[in-house]
């Protein structure tokens, strides 16, 4: 049975696609910091799959690795990882943040994703061909935007990381993507203003942003091509969202 491990399961992309997954009958590792929404999925989906919970902060490195060390052996080797843990934080222009914002952006999405990523590839590799690891990286890492600063440069480290991570790994059979959404309805906007639901409702409003499924759609295709296909980046946006021309500052 194939085994994929989940950061960030306990909303948006990464719920969606423990989901997903479980309706294929790939046995589930699970992890975020919220135990009790992590309590739940697990006796949503055991009814389907052998489900595995683990409390686990991305940016703690030591119990990052711990946590892979003590894998049950049913839950290995690895057949896919989706690193999804991650956030964005002070949508205000650079010179107003608070420098602590910027500080839990790169743990979190750097440092976190670092952690993950070197405690699971010695699993990666044992699983071989067809194994794979998806890294949600952004939009933003390739289109600057206000408000973007950390965030956007965050999500451009998780594109070069991977196209990198296809280097060293060449030869193991284990497959690489960066995958890129553009705007999507998830819990996403409430963490990046702090919770204000009003903001979160308004940025949403009148369009069709692309939903948590569409993107579990999408990683699930990702795990699942036959072993010799790697899609080095896969970029989706909704169809209502595209770019703005250059902005100029005039008198
Ligand atoms: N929504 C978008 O528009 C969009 C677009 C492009 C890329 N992305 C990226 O997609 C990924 C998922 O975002 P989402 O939209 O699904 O947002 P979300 O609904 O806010 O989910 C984020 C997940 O990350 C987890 N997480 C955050 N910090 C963590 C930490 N320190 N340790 C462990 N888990 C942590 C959260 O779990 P806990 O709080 O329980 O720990 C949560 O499960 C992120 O990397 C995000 O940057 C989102």
């Amino acid at each position: 049975m194939p085994v994929v491990l989940i950061t960030g399961a306990t909303s948006g992309f990464g719920r969606a696609a423990a989901k997903r997954f479980a309706q294929a009958g790939w046995s589930l590792i699970l992890t975020g910091r919220r135990a009790e929404r992590l309590a739940e999925l697990e006796t949503e989906l055991k009814e389907q799959v052998p489900v595995l919970t683990i409390k686990l902060d991305v940016r703690d490195a030591a119990a990052v690795s711990q946590a892979l060390a003590e894998l049950p052996q049913e839950f290995k080797p690895l057949t896919c990882l989706i690193n999804n843990a991650g956030l964005a934080l002070a949508p205000e222009p650079a010179h107003k943040v608070d420098l602590k914002d910027w500080h839990t952006m790169i743990d979190t999405n750097i440092t976190g994703l670092v952690n993950v990523t070197h405690a699971a590839l010695p699993l990666l590799i044992e699983a071989g061909a067809g194994a794979s690891m998806i890294n949600l990286g952004s939009v933003a890492g390739q289109w600057p935007y206000p408000g973007s600063h950390v965030y956007g440069a965050s999500k451009a480290f998780v594109e070069q990381f991977s196209y990198n991570l296809r280097c060293d790994l060449q030869g193991t059979g284990v497959r690489v993507t960066d995958l890129a959404p553009g705007m999507a309805e998830t819990e996403f906007t409430l963490v990046r203003t702090k919770g204000d639901q009003a903001a979160s409702e308004a940025l949403y409003r009148g369009t069709t942003p692309l939903q948590a499924e569409d993107i579990a759609e999408q990683l699930f295709y990702l795990a699942t091509l036959p072993d010799h296909i790697n899609i080095n980046r896969l970029e989706v946006m909704c169809t209502r969202q595209a770019w703005a021309p250059f902005a100029i500052d005039r008198d």
